[in-house]
């Protein structure tokens, strides 16, 4: 199987107004992504997941490290048609129209005006949003907004999907779906690179995961595999991820303690034990 991802001791460093270095969002990552497969990258908020994911479309580049995507250094101009995205923040222009928002993506990618109207017709449909799709999108809740965002990345019928937290926002029905659809796509051999850090999301769709902690890759491999130890147990993801992430906090913590031990902060609880101003009261509520 033949890898369309590739990321070899990849480092990225946000600097701060001043160039100084502030903080080591992906830290010595390595990760191959294979054709064909769904790859889960998790991790807690602020663990590096979106900053990789802009790293491989070439949105952000690294401070350290190499990165291919079809073989070619990402952001390559040949390679962009080749891929569909969808951002973590809601992007699209709030006044235009779904209908409008395909057409100007497809536009984008030089489709010609029938083959744009069919890509929009059928992806519409498939995500729900014929009968909705002239409204402007500003109207829309957040999961519509996700749905749209998603027919956006499809347009393109791309052969790597790049989905940042696809299904925030959404209805577990919706969240459903969208994990149905994903499957679809992998039948047809299309090669899905998702974040979340919605364990439900990933357990039941993904081949294989990547746990991020701090930036660094602290666990990755086939979801059966890590799994196994869990087997007849409930919520196998969520427990394998917190013993991960668990110990990789317990980690951090020893480490901490050794550079300067920090004295145990005693946390008071102030409870107030006044009642209600009943002068106040009183006065308010006279006669
Ligand atoms: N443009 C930026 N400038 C400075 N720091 C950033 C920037 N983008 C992300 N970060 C920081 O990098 C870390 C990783 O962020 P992110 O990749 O968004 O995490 P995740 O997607 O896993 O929640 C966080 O500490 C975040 O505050
Ligand atoms: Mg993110």
């Amino acid at each position: 199987m033949s890898e369309i991802v590739s990321l070899f001791g990849v480092t990225k460093i946000f600097k701060d107004f001043w160039g100084k270095p502030k903080v080591k969002a992906v830290d010595n990552l390595d990760l191959q992504i294979n054709e064909g497969e769904i790859f889960g990258l998790l991790g807690p908020n602020g663990s590096g997941k979106t900053t990789t994911l802009k790293l491989i479309l070439g949105l952000l580049y690294p401070t350290r490290g190499r990165i291919s995507v079809f073989n070619r250094p990402p952001g390559d101009n040949l390679i962009k048609r080749l891929i569909g995205y969808l951002p973590e923040e809601d992007y699209l222009y709030p006044y235009l129209t779904a209908r409008e928002i395909m057409d100007f993506y497809g536009r984008i990618f030089n489709l010609s005006t029938r083959v744009r109207k069919e890509r929009a017709d059928y992806l519409l449909q498939l995500l729900g949003i014929k009968g909705y799709e002239n409204r402007p999108i500003g109207e829309y809740s957040k999961g519509m907004a996700r749905r749209i965002g998603l027919a956006q990345a499809l347009i393109n019928d791309p052969q790597l999907l790049i989905l940042d937290e696809p299904t925030s926002g959404m209805d577990p029905i919706g969240a459903r779906e969208v994990k149905d659809l994903l499957l679809e796509l992998k039948k047809k051999g299309k090669t899905i690179l998702i974040s979340s850090h919605l364990l439900a999301d990933i357990e039941d769709i993904c081949d294989r995961i990547g746990i991020l902690y701090e930036g660094k890759l602290i666990a990755t491999g086939e979801v059966k595999k890590l799994l196994s130890p869990f087997k007849g147990e409930s919520n196998r993801l969520e427990k394998f991820f917190l013993q991960v992430v668990g110990k990789a906090k317990e980690e951090k913590g020893e480490r901490e303690k050794k550079v300067a031990p920090k004295k145990k902060e005693k946390k008071e609880v102030k409870i107030i034990e006044e009642g209600p101003d009943m002068e106040l009261l009183k006065k308010l509520t006279k006669k």
